[in-house]
């Protein structure tokens, strides 16, 4: 694997005309062996007087130490402030206890806060640096392909609320992301595949030529390849990187990264979360694809392409046994696309390309009735290929 770093390109980054695009870090580095030298790497390009790694109890052992060894071996003082993993601790008991643990060392602005984990810990430990003194140095190292293909870019951090997921959060640029792709050799085989999911979302809104790359390489991803998976990391997180570039505050294009999750974030409220976010945004893509399909506004085939591809990564590509389709319909009412009481939707017109509105929005707004006519229609259909969220788990 090569050592190249990737500088942001063209109008990425730092020298971007708006502040806005801030949002994208200024450091880019991915490269097989990263977490080992990481220390040295930050000492020089992240100065900091100290450097609070935080991860959760799953990615301490196996990577947060060795972030925090390589700092201290480059001597800089680095402590490891680990929570217990899991969507339950992206909450403000466990923000406010790193808040305390932070005070306890004596840490100051001059503290660098490096996140080492999943999305959780991303949004979680972004929150503490987005709101400890007001703000200070962030650095991710994201560790699974979640987080490496979506969580690291955009500037997004938070928490969930008992009301909701995300509701609290802030956005605070990353000064630096690290990727190291052998981290992802610890990974749980179905978490590599929820990663694959929001990867094939990144292609259809904007690159048809990327699904066909997954679809032929699937099986080296599967397996962990990890060039196969540096590859990917690079080309589908360049795809969310000039997408927040366009549009870092979400007032248009920015929405397209929500295709497939109004229906997910349904799902996953109806099953009470027992569906994971990854199934869930698999079977929500295929979802959508159709309903845009009913709605005149997906090209013919797309859902079934999806389906294809998502079937071929283990993906489930319809919900599980006893989800209603009204249940589902009443739970997408509450999503956070929903304005003025109506459910939008951000929609590919084809395989590689986000619809628009005819005023030029980038989300639809369609009738519940059509809604559920598609869906119903969809899931009655034999043939497409049933698989469980249990099943696809290794
Ligand atoms: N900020 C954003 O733009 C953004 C985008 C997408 C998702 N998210 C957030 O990301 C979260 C989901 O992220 P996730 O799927 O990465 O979940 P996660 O952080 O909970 O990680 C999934 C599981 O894998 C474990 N794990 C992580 N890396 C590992 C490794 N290398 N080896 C072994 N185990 C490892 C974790 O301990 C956890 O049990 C959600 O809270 C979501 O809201 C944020
Ligand atoms: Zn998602």
């Amino acid at each position: 694997v090569s050592d190249e770093s990737t500088k942001p390109a063209g109008n990425v980054g730092r020298d971007h005309p708006s502040g806005d695009a801030g949002l994208l870090p200024d450091r880019i580095e991915m490269a097989a062996g990263l977490v080992a030298r990481a220390g040295g790497l930050l000492a020089a390009d992240v100065p900091a007087a100290r450097y609070a790694v935080i991860s959760d109890g799953n990615v301490a052992p196996l990577h947060g130490a060795a972030v925090a060894a390589s700092l201290r071996d480059a001597g800089r003082v680095a402590d490891l402030l680990e929570f217990p993993a899991g969507e339950a601790s992206k909450n403000r008991d466990v923000w406010s206890s790193l808040a305390d643990r932070l005070a306890a060392l004596g840490a100051g602005r001059d503290t660098c806060v490096v996140a080492v984990g999943g999305g959780v810990t991303l949004d979680l430990a972004g929150f503490v640096a987005a709101t400890w003194a007001r703000g200070v140095d962030l650095v991710l190292v994201p560790t699974t392909l979640l987080g490496m293909v979506d969580a690291a870019w955009g500037g997004k951090t938070g928490l969930d609320l008992p009301a909701g997921k995300n509701l609290v959060g802030a956005l605070h640029r990353p000064r630096a992301v690290l990727i190291d792709p052998s981290t992802l050799r610890t990974l749980p085989a179905a978490e590599l595949r929820y990663g694959l999911a929001e990867a094939v979302k990144h292609a259809v809104v904007r690159d048809a030529a990327q699904l066909e790359w997954i679809g032929a390489r699937a099986s080296a991803l599967l397996a962990g390849d990890e060039d196969a998976l540096l590859e990917l990391v690079r080309a589908s997180s360049a795809i969310k990187r000039a997408v927040v570039a366009a549009d870092p505050r979400e007032r248009g294009e920015r929405q397209i990264l929500n295709h497939g999750h109004t229906v997910a974030h349904g799902l996953e409220r109806v099953t009470e979360y027992a569906l994971p976010h990854g199934a869930a945004v698999a079977v929500g893509l295929v979802a959508e694809a159709a309903i845009g399909e009913a709605a005149g506004v997906t090209a013919r085939g797309t859902a079934d392409r999806v389906a294809a591809a998502l079937a071929a990564l283990g993906l489930p590509t319809r919900p599980p046994a006893g989800v209603s389709i009204p249940a589902l319909v009443a739970a997408m009412r509450l999503d956070k696309k929903a304005r003025a009481g109506e459910t939008r939707y951000a929609l590919p017109a084809r395989v590689g390309e986000a619809a628009r509105d005819p005023a030029g929005r980038w989300t639809f707004a369609l009738p519940e009735e059509r809604v559920t006519a598609a869906l119903a229609a969809l899931w009655r259909m034999p043939g497409r290929s049933t698989v469980s969220a249990e099943r696809t788990a290794v």
